[in-house]
C-alpha cells in the first residue's frame, strides 16, 4: 500500500499521507507525493491539489530515523518535491491539523496556500535536534512573518498555534472541517488564480537592518552558550536578506550539512529518541493499559505539593490540594496564585488560562473528600513516621483502585509501602522543584508495584509534560544519587587548591546553567548541613566527607541570601571574595592536604566523569534501566546540557576509558568503595564495548 492515497473531490485531488505514527517524510512518503502530484497534474478532471495527513497530525518533519541512511539522500528528496510543488500550474493547499512540524512545514511553505484547524500546529523545531530547517524554512519562514518572529520562532523551535501562525501570516485560513474547507479553498484558489510562491514575495526581507540580527546574536549570546545550531539559524536568516533566494538557499544547505555532521546533532538525536525510550518499560508490556486519571489529591501545600497540583491544573487535571493546616493551606494556595499572576504579567498566560488553571486546584482541610480520587500523591516533608501515616490514612479515605505516589527524593518506597493495604499500587513520584517548571518526574518502583500502576505513572507523565523515568528504590534513585559525586567534588577539589570561580567557569562554559559552587550558594548551606551530618553517618570506612559547607557556615557565611557563601554577593553579582579562599585553604591544611594548581581539562573531568561512573552502577544494580534514561534524568532535573546527549552518552563519546581512569584515581584518593571504577566499565572498557551492550554483559554477570 502507498504511503500516499489518491482520491478525487469536487475535482480536487486530494492526497493523504497515512505514514504512521506522524507521517514523517521517510522516502515511501516523498515517492508518494510526487506520485500523487504527478497524477493530478495529468488527470484533466483535477483543477487542484490538496495535501492532508491521515491520522492525528499532518506531517511532523523528516523521518529523523532516517537520517544518515541512503534513503534520506535518495530522489525524490525534500527540496526536489517542494520545487515540483513551486512549479505546479495547479494550485496546491496544504490542509494543516495536529503538527506541521520542521521538514512538514517547509513542504507547506511550498504549497499556494495553507489551511488549518484552531487546535493545529506548527513550528521548525530542528534547533532542538542540534540542525537548522535545510529545506527552505529559513528563507521563506521570514518571507511570511519578517524576520523577528522568524528569529524567534526558528531558534528556539517553539509550536505556533494555529490562529498565533494565523496571525502572524504562516496559516491563511483557519476552518472548522478540514477537508472539506480545504478542498473549497483549494477549488477557490484555481478559479480566482492563486497568490505567488513564497519564496517568491520578497517585502518583508528587503531593506532589513543588519542591527536587527546583532541585536538577536548579543541578546541571547548567553542562552545559546555552547550550542552551534541557534547562531547558524541567525546567520542563515540574515543571508536570507541580503541575497537571492537561490544564494541564499546554497547557504542554507551548507549550514545544515556542518550541523548534521556536528556531535551536537548526534546528541539532540540521541536525546530525542531517549526520552522516548524512556517511557518503554521491558516488564510493562504495551498491552497493560495505564488507568485513566482524572482527578488527584496532592498532600502538602509547601512549595513542592503546589508546584505539584500546578503541574496537574495546567494539564486540565483536576486537584485537591491538601493540607491539614489551614495556615499552611492558605499560604500554599497564596504561593500558586502568585506563580499564575506572574506568568500572567509576563505574557505567557491569559487572565481566563489563569482562571480556568485557578479553579481546577481545590484547597481541602482533611480526608474526608477523597472518593473520587485517581491518585494521591504525597509531598510532606522527609519523615518516614510520618509519611507512613499518610499512606495509611490515604489507604482508607481514596477508592481502591487509586494509585498513591510519595514524592519522596530519597526514602524507602517499600516501607512507604507497608502502611497501605495495597503496595502494588504505592510508586515514587518524584518531582523537581519547581515541580511546574522542571521537567523530570522520576517515577520509583517498590518490590511490589504493579505494571499497571507504572503504566500509570508513565502515561500520566507524558500527559502533563513531563519527561518521566523510571528508577529502582534506592538512596536517591537514579538523579540524587549521581549529584554528590558532582557537588562532593567540587569540594575535594577546592581543597586541593582550585578556586569556586575556576570550578563554576569550568561547569558553565560546558553547559550547565549555574556551576555547583554558585548553586551551593543560592540553595543556601545551612540546611545542607543537617542532610551531611545524617550522610556521614553512612559513609563507609574508607570515605572522609568534605567538611567546607561546615566551615562556610561556621564563619556566617551561609549563601547568597546571607551575602556571602563561597563567594560574596553585591546584589545578584557573585564575586571572589578572598576570605573565602582563606577558610578554605586553612580548612585544607587543617587535613594535611597540599594545594596545587588544576587545569580545567582536569576540573571538568572530576566534575563530570563520576556521574557516569555512579551511573553505570547503577546499571548493574538495575536502578536504571538503560544508560539513554539517566541522560534524559540528568537533562530535565539537573541541567544537564542537552546538546551534550546527557552525561553517559557524552562519557561514551569522549571515551568510556577516560572516565574509567578518572574513577581509578579518584578511587585512590576519596576510596575505594564509592569512588573507585564501575565492574560494568571496567568490562566495556576492557572489551571495546558501550552502553549497548551493557545489558548482555549484566545477564551474564559482571
Ligand atoms: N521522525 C521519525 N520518527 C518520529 C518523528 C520524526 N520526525 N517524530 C516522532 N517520531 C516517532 C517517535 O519516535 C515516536 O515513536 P515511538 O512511538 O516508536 O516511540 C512516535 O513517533 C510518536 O512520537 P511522540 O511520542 O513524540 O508523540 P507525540 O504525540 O507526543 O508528539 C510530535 C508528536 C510533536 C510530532 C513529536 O514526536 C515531535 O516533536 N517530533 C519531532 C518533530 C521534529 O523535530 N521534526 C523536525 C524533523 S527534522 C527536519 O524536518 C529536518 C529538515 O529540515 C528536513
Amino acid at each position: 500500500m502507498s504511503a500516499v492515497e489518491y482520491a478525487v473531490e469536487n475535482e480536487v485531488a486530494v492526497l493523504t499521507v497515512a505514514y504512521p505514527p506522524v507521517n514523517a517524510l521517510s522516502l515511501a512518503v516523498r515517492t508518494g507525493l510526487a506520485e500523487g502530484l504527478a497524477r493530478a497534474l495529468a488527470d484533466s478532471g483535477v483543477k487542484a491539489v490538496v495535501v492532508i495527513g491521515g491520522g492525528s497530525t499532518f506531517i511532523a518533519g523528516a523521518d529523523i530515523s532516517e537520517f544518515g541512511t541512503p534513503n534520506s539522500a535518495a530522489e525524490p528528496r525534500l527540496q526536489t518535491l517542494q520545487a515540483q510543488f513551486e512549479a505546479s500550474p495547479k494550485p496546491i493547499v496544504a490542509a494543516i491539523h495536529g503538527t506541521a512540524l520542521g521538514g512538514g512545514l517547509e513542504l507547506a511553505l511550498t504549497a499556494h496556500a495553507r489551511v488549518a484547524v484552531a487546535s493545529a500546529k506548527v513550528g521548525l523545531p530542528e534547533v532542538k535536534l542540534g540542525l537548522l530547517p535545510g529545506a527552505g524554512g529559513t528563507i521563506r519562514l521570514p518571507r511570511l512573518t519578517g524576520v523577528e518572529v522568524a528569529l524567534e520562532a526558528v531558534t528556539t523551535g517553539r509550536h505556533l498555534g494555529a490562529v498565533e501562525a494565523e496571525r502572524l501570516g504562516v496559516i491563511d485560513a483557519i476552518v472548522d472541517d478540514l477537508r472539506a474547507g480545504s478542498v473549497a479553498y483549494a477549488l477557490k484558489l484555481a478559479t480566482d488564480g492563486a497568490p505567488a510562491p513564497v519564496r517568491d514575495r520578497n517585502d518583508k526581507v528587503s531593506g532589513v537592518d543588519p542591527k536587527v540580527f546583532d541585536d538577536f546574536r548579543a541578546k541571547n549570546r548567553k542562552k545559546w552558550r555552547g550550542q552551534i545550531a541557534p547562531a547558524r539559524i541567525v546567520d542563515v536568516i540574515e543571508a536570507a536578506t541580503n541575497r537571492s533566494f537561490d544564494e541564499a538557499k546554497a547557504y542554507e544547505n551548507q549550514a545544515f550539512g556542518e550541523l548534521m555532521a556536528s556531535d551536537q546533532r548526534k546528541a539532540l538525536i540521541h536525546y530525542f529518541f531517549a526520552e522516548r525510550e524512556a517511557r518503554k518499560i521491558p516488564d510493562v508490556p504495551a498491552e497493560v493499559k495505564p488507568l485513566p486519571v482524572r482527578k488527584v489529591v496532592v498532600i502538602g501545600s509547601g512549595l513542592m505539593g503546589g508546584g505539584i497540583a500546578m503541574s496537574f491544573a495546567n494539564a486540565g487535571i483536576a486537584v485537591k490540594l491538601l493540607d491539614v493546616n489551614a495556615e499552611a493551606l492558605e499560604r500554599g494556595m497564596a504561593a500558586v496564585r502568585k506563580t499564575y499572576e506572574t506568568s500572567l504579567s509576563r505574557g505567557s498566560i491569559s487572565q481566563a488560562q489563569m482562571d480556568e488553571r485557578l479553579g481546577r486546584i481545590q484547597p481541602i482541610g482533611g480526608y474526608d473528600d477523597l472518593g473520587d480520587v485517581d491518585m494521591a500523591i504525597e509531598a510532606v516533608f522527609e519523615d518516614m513516621a510520618l509519611k507512613q501515616e499518610i499512606f495509611a490514612l490515604l489507604d482508607k479515605a481514596t477508592p481502591p483502585h487509586a494509585i498513591l505516589g510519595t514524592n519522596t527524593s530519597s526514602l524507602d518506597i517499600d516501607q512507604i509501602a507497608s502502611a497501605t493495604s495495597r503496595p502494588d499500587k504505592v510508586i515514587g513520584a518524584h518531582f523537581f522543584s519547581p515541580a511546574n517548571v522542571m521537567k523530570l518526574l522520576e517515577a520509583v518502583r517498590g518490590s511490589q508495584t504493579s505494571a499497571e500502576t507504572i503504566a500509570t505513572v508513565m502515561a500520566l507523565g507524558k500527559q502533563i509534560g513531563k519527561a518521566p523515568v523510571l528508577a529502582g528504590n534506592c538512596d536517591g534513585f537514579i538523579g540524587n544519587r549521581m549529584l554528590q559525586y558532582y557537588t562532593v567534588n567540587a569540594e575535594y577539589m577546592l581543597e586541593r587548591g582550585a578556586t569556586p570561580e575556576q570550578i563554576d567557569r569550568v561547569a558553565e562554559a560546558f553547559g550547565m546553567a549555574m556551576g555547583p559552587l554558585a548553586m551551593r550558594d543560592l540553595a543556601g548551606m545551612a540546611q545542607a548541613v543537617n542532610v551531611r551530618a545524617v550522610r556521614k553517618k553512612t559513609l563507609p570506612v574508607d570515605e572522609r566527607m568534605p567538611e567546607l559547607v561546615e566551615r562556610m557556615v561556621e564563619a556566617g557565611r551561609i549563601g547568597q541570601r546571607s551575602g556571602s557563601g563561597f563567594y560574596r554577593y553585591e546584589g545578584r553579582d557573585r564575586l571572589p571574595d578572598p576570605e573565602a579562599i582563606a577558610i578554605i585553604t586553612a580548612e585544607a591544611q587543617r587535613q594535611g592536604i597540599e594545594q596545587r594548581t588544576f587545569t580545567d581539562e582536569e576540573i571538568l573531568a572530576r566534575l563530570f566523569h563520576p556521574l557516569v561512573n555512579e551511573g553505570a552502577k547503577e546499571l548493574e544494580e538495575g536502578i536504571a534501566i538503560r544508560a539513554s534514561d539517566i541522560d534524559v534524568a540528568w537533562v530535565n532535573g539537573y541541567g544537564f546540557p542537552i546538546h551534550t546527549g546527557g552525561p553517559m552518552f557524552w562519557g561514551e563519546q569522549i571515551g568510556l576509558d577516560k572516565v574509567l581512569e578518572t574513577a581509578r584515581v579518584l578511587g585512590a584518593e576519596n576510596g575505594q568503595t564509592r569512588w573507585g571504577p564501575s565492574k560494568l566499565l571496567e568490562r566495556l572498557v576492557a572489551e571495546g564495548k558501550g552502553w549497548k551492550d551493557a545489558p548482555a554483559l549484566i545477564a551474564q554477570g559482571l
